[in-house]
């Protein structure tokens, strides 16, 4: 049970939130810590879901390797465990499982797949089946040592606040380093002593404290493949390399010719769009992965975003229309390449638009 302080006009937007697609659910994590770091003025009682009924921990069996009941959180971290993360399918994979495996034995591990392959959804569901407050640092953002490490915000040494990396090392969960190969320099020679499963960060800032590594800090890290006709990706620094155990790589379901009919049949399952134009938004999807797998286009579509192109046709808009505002818009900004993701359009659902 938590206790959100929210106005009421905010109300609608729980409701909406509650009913949020699976595309959704990291913005509405996003929502939800907003509105706790706000000020309002009506108390609202929003009541969790019992855990233990979760319908995904009948999808996926990790209690051999983590099990929520050998982990207890104060109520400050327990608000970081993501909640309603959908289920991650995969063709008998069995990712979740493998990740689960991979941080009891290691406590790390390591995620490799180009981008939209559900890296980042799999590490949620991961924290949220465990029960385990995650912790998320996108390192290509230009965060500094002070937001990851802790500062003085005022004179006297009571007024040192812990950073995001601190205080997964203190109370343990997941600490999840997006985009690992991005880490800046300064960062990552600070991190190397944790990377050892029991290891410790030494606050110089701070006294030299010595902070051990919590029994149930674990860390996963992610990254895009790097290759070299592949702008803006870069080799991961040998310190992380040499410490991660295990590395899982990711793909999309669909590929240049490879049609996986179960992402047509999810595309089908969420908007109830004819068959025949799931098939064809799949392949235009598979196509533009390919070419950005080969470092032509910039960017490709996940499940997530064909799925709210096809949305937008079952709402009665023209596939032409549609693809305009979704997949050729979001592929690239540059109208050369806009004009191939519409020539790729065109020729595979030829007149049928
Ligand atoms: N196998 C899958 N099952 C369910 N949803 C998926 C799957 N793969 C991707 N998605 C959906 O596709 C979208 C993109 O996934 P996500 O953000 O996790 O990708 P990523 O690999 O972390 O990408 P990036 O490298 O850009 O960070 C999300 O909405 C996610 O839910
Ligand atoms: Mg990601």
């Amino acid at each position: 049970m938590g206790i959100h302080i929210i106005p009421l006009t905010r109300l609608f937007d729980i409701s909406s939130m509650v009913e949020a697609d699976y595309t959704d659910f990291r913005k509405r994590d996003v929502s939800i810590s907003k509105l706790q770091h706000e000020q309002f003025n009506l108390n609202v009682i929003v009541s969790k879901r019992k855990r233990e009924d979760s319908s995904l921990s009948k999808l996926y069996d990790i209690k051999k390797y983590l099990n929520s009941a050998d982990f207890s959180f104060n109520t400050e971290y327990e608000k970081l465990i993501p909640q309603d993360t959908p289920p991650y399918l995969d063709n008998g994979g069995r990712y979740v499982e493998r990740i689960a495996r991979a941080l009891h034995y290691f406590k790390q591990c390591a995620l490799i797949g180009p981008s939209g392959t559900g890296k980042t959804h799999i590490v949620y569901l991961v924290a949220e089946l465990a029960r385990l407050p995650l912790w998320e640092i996108n390192c290509g953002l230009q965060t500094s040592v002070f937001d990851l490490f802790g500062r003085y915000v005022g004179l006297g040494k009571e007024n040192w606040i812990d950073g995001q990396i601190i205080s997964w090392c203190r109370y343990g969960g997941i600490l999840y380093l997006d985009e690992a190969n991005m880490m800046k320099q300064d960062i990552a020679t600070r991190l190397n002593p944790i990377l050892d499963a029991r290891g410790h960060v030494v606050l110089t800032e701070k006294d030299n404290e010595i902070i051990p590594r919590h029994k149930n800090a674990y860390l996963i890290i992610s990254m895009n493949p790097f290759s070299v006709e592949f702008a803006g990706t870069k080799p991961l620094n040998a310190a992380f390399r040499r410490r991660m155990s295990v590395w899982l790589n990711f793909d999309y379901m669909s590929v240049g010719q490879k049609i996986d009919e179960k992402e047509v049949q999810l595309i089908i399952d969420k908007t109830e769009i004819q068959k025949s134009i799931a098939e064809n938004i799949v392949k235009v999807g598979s196509e533009l992965r390919k070419l950005y797998k080969t470092g032509d286009f910039p960017y490709a579509p996940s499940i997530g975003d064909l799925v709210n192109w096809a949305k937008l046709i079952a709402d009665g808009s023209s596939v032409k229309e549609s693809s305009e505002e979704t997949i050729i818009a979001m592929t690239s900004d540059d109208i050369e390449v806009q004009a191939s993701v519409r020539k790729i359009v065109n020729a595979i659902f030829g007149h049928n638009q």
